[in-house]
């Protein structure tokens, strides 16, 4: 595994996506998951998964300080109010007293963006999460946390992966100090069959999955969280610590169409056209 340090924090930079898993499956596949190793683990209240999540964790006795675990509010309703309901019924749920990081999911225009980080703020002051962060956050939501709201963000997790590389966001959050956080950094499964990812692949006699996963890992300031449904992927996903990408396989990436974005809800944000 490869940890980063951050705001001085030890963070596994390989998580576990859990979208759209419930129930027995949910369970089944984090065990699996913290079996083969992984220590970090990605969901959000809307997902409805997170009491599977909290027995899984607990049944498999490793200590909680060596887990990293994510969730994140205010999906249907990012109000003060709701937001606080939510990370009350989170922990429950996930069986612990703290998460490592809580993010905004998505920014709602309805709900003035001082009102949930605020919220966020007073969670965090109370110790029921150790780091806060947002999601799908463009360059000027990013900007008005931080300068109007002077919010420390600890990660912003946004689509990335070879087909959708959003360069201007992550070179704003690098010079930032704000870690990224890829979600579907498999493309939502458009990696698999990519026969640039597949090129590269056979010269490190690894998947065009490995490929995408290797990519992110590359980057400084960076964590992923692919999901996998399947034992074979959770092993194969994980099996990325043993190459590296060089200079003409950055390159034969960086040629790839760049514009297959896979989350599109009807409240996204207008995304930097240079990414479109
Ligand atoms: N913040 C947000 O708004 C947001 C939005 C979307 C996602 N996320 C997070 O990001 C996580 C990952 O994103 P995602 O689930 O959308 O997509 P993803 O991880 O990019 O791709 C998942 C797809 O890839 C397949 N796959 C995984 N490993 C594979 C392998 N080694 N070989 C072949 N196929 C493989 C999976 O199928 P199998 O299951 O059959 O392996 C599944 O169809 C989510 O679970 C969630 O935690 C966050």
């Amino acid at each position: 595994m490869k940890y980063i340090e951050h705001k001085g924090i030890r963070v596994p930079c390989l998580g576990l996506g859990t979208y759209p898993m419930q129930g027995r499956q949910c369970y089944d596949v984090v065990r699996m998951a913290l079996d083969i190793g992984y220590r970090h683990i990605d969901t959000a209240e809307s997902y409805h998964n997170e009491e599977p999540i909290g027995e899984a964790l607990e049944n498999s006795k490793i200590p909680r300080n060596e887990i990293f675990l994510t969730t994140k509010c205010g999906f249907l309703d990012a109000s003060r109010e709701n937001v606080k309901k939510e990370i009350e019924s989170s922990l429950v749920k996930l069986r612990t007293d703290y998460v490592d990081l809580l993010l905004y999911h998505w920014h709602h225009k309805e709900t003035p963006m001082n009102e949930t980080l605020d919220a966020l703020k007073e969670i965090q002051s109370k110790g029921l999460t150790r780091n806060i962060g947002v999601g799908n956050f463009t360059i000027p939501l990013l900007k008005e946390a931080k300068e109007v709201h002077n919010i420390d963000i600890f990660t912003n997790q946004f689509e990335s992966h070879p087909l959708l590389r959003q360069i201007p966001l992550e070179n704003y959050c690098k010079k930032n100090g704000i870690l990224v956080t890829a979600h579907s950094p498999i493309g939502r499964g458009r990696a698999v069959n990519n026969e640039v990812l597949q090129h590269i692949g056979k010269k490190h006699k690894k998947s065009s999955v490995q490929v995408a996963i290797r990519w992110q890992l590359e980057k400084e300031l960076r964590m992923l969280v692919p999901k996998s449904t399947r034992r074979e992927g959770l092993e194969e996903n994980f099996d990325v610590f043993d190459f590296s990408l060089d200079n003409d396989d950055l390159k034969q990436i960086n040629e790839m169409p760049n514009n297959q974005r896979g989350s599109r809800p009807d409240f996204e944000p207008h995304w930097d056209p240079l990414d479109e």
